[in-house]
């Protein structure tokens, strides 16, 4: 079965002149007016003017609007109970994060039944979905303890295969007087039965989290166990993340907010991707990193949520463009590559983030005549269908008419 998407205003593809065919991964943001994409076995069959187009067995006209590849988040936390709504309300008053508030998270989420973390799991991956993200990646380090963090890691396993292990998320309460302990228990036991449901591991390298060393241990024990390293890193202060993401040969380096001249060199001469997240910025009232820094250094950038319940409960990659856009230095064209071929990069992946023959099918249809209207239009739901492998994963509902001076019954 083929579909022929056609008539669309702008296709955002990622795949222009200098896209190298034989390898299809993410290039330079591209785009093309006036086109028209076939899928077909849930790949991209082909790209090319509208008028050119071939037959398929079903067709979907776009009316002028515009089709991007759907949105990779390649950072969220969502295996996880409970919400932190009061502590947002209380940084919104004044008070700063500290990060002090994952240990709740942590006891609520030890004491919710799988079915209870599986439905928010569900609901918050639907929320995405309707936002655009076709491909997530999903944390575990709401447990921290052997039968939590395996069940966090089986769990997300059940949405994505981008499944992180981070055991070194915080040392619990229960280990407050052997932070030791806990590092030999996230390197040994823990991290043992949860790699086979995990293709990464992370570790929160900040002041009150791990310091280099450990979080050095925790890299180079979780290679050893066959996961790609990735860093949270630089979040609350200056620190060694960064330095330690490179050292790793980690995939990316999260967060990024506070870096030195040095910290940008080392993302410029290293494969390591800058994910930048906005939301926690927004979320929590500290400084936006600087974007244009980064780009003007040759780092490559990715834009993702990290979605959570304490530093940013946004699920939202439109919110993320459109900071990046408006805080962060990036123009419209950046800021959508950063959350489409960037979040790809950051995840190793070649088949998603763009619209290249070949790519997986992950298409965002958007009510919109460009993508700059993601920016332009922040806030307003544009995303009136999501395609995930070919098939037609969300779809908006009827527009709502809205009923000019209807009277109350
Ligand atoms: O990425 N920095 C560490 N972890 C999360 C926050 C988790 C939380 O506040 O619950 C983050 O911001
Ligand atoms: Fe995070």
């Amino acid at each position: 079965m083929s579909t022929l998407i056609t008539n669309i205003g702008e296709l955002v593809s990622h795949a222009g002149p200098d896209t190298d065919p034989g390898q299809y991964g993410p290039g330079p943001f591209w785009s093309v007016r006036d086109a028209a994409l076939v899928i077909e076995d849930g790949r991209v069959a082909w790209t090319g003017p509208a008028a050119a187009a071939p037959a398929a067995d079903q067709a979907v006209d776009c009316a002028g609007r515009t089709v991007l590849p759907g949105f990779v988040d390649s950072h969220a936390h969502l295996v996880f109970a409970g919400e932190r709504s009061a502590e947002f309300a209380a940084r919104m008053a004044g008070r700063p994060y500290q990060a002090g508030g994952i240990r709740s998270t942590v006891a609520a989420t030890r004491s919710a039944p799988d079915a209870a973390l599986r439905a928010n799991l569900a609901a918050l991956a639907g929320e995405m979905l309707s936002q655009g993200t076709t491909t997530l990646e999903c944390k575990t380090g709401y447990g921290l303890t052997v039968t939590d963090e395996v069940r966090s890691a089986a769990l997300a396993a059940e949405v994505t295969p981008e499944v992180t292990f981070l055991g070194a998320h915080v040392v619990p309460a229960e280990y407050t007087a052997d932070p030791a302990g806990y590092l030999d228990l996230v390197c040994g036991p823990m991290l043992a039965v949860c790699a086979p449901h995990a293709r990464w591991v992370d570790v929160f390298c900040e002041d009150g989290a791990f310091g280099a060393d450990e979080a050095t241990a925790v890299l180079a024990a979780g290679r050893s166990a066959g996961l790609i390293p990735r860093v949270h890193a630089n979040q609350l202060g200056p620190g060694p993340g960064v330095q330690v993401a490179a050292a790793a040969g980690a995939a990316s380096a999260d967060h990024c907010t506070y870096l030195s001249d040095a910290d940008v060199a080392a993302l410029a001469s290293s494969a390591v991707v800058a994910t930048l997240l906005p939301g926690v910025e927004f979320a929590t009232r500290q400084p936006y990193p600087d974007a244009r820094r980064l780009l003007d250094a040759g780092v490559t950038v990715a834009l993702a949520t990290d979605c959570n319940p304490g530093s940013c409960f946004i699920s939202s990659m439109p919110l993320c463009i459109a900071l990046g856009v408006r805080e962060m230095g990036l123009t419209t064209e950046e800021a959508v590559w950063a959350a489409t071929a960037g979040g790809a990069r950051a995840l190793r992946r070649t088949d998603v983030g763009h619209l290249a023959p070949g790519a997986r099918a992950d298409l965002v249809l958007l009510d919109a005549p460009s993508h700059t209207y993601l920016a332009y239009r922040a806030g307003v739901p544009l995303v009136s269908a999501v395609w995930q492998a070919g098939r037609l994963a969300w779809q908006a509902g009827r527009k709502p008419v809205w009923q000019a001076g209807r009277k109350p019954a």
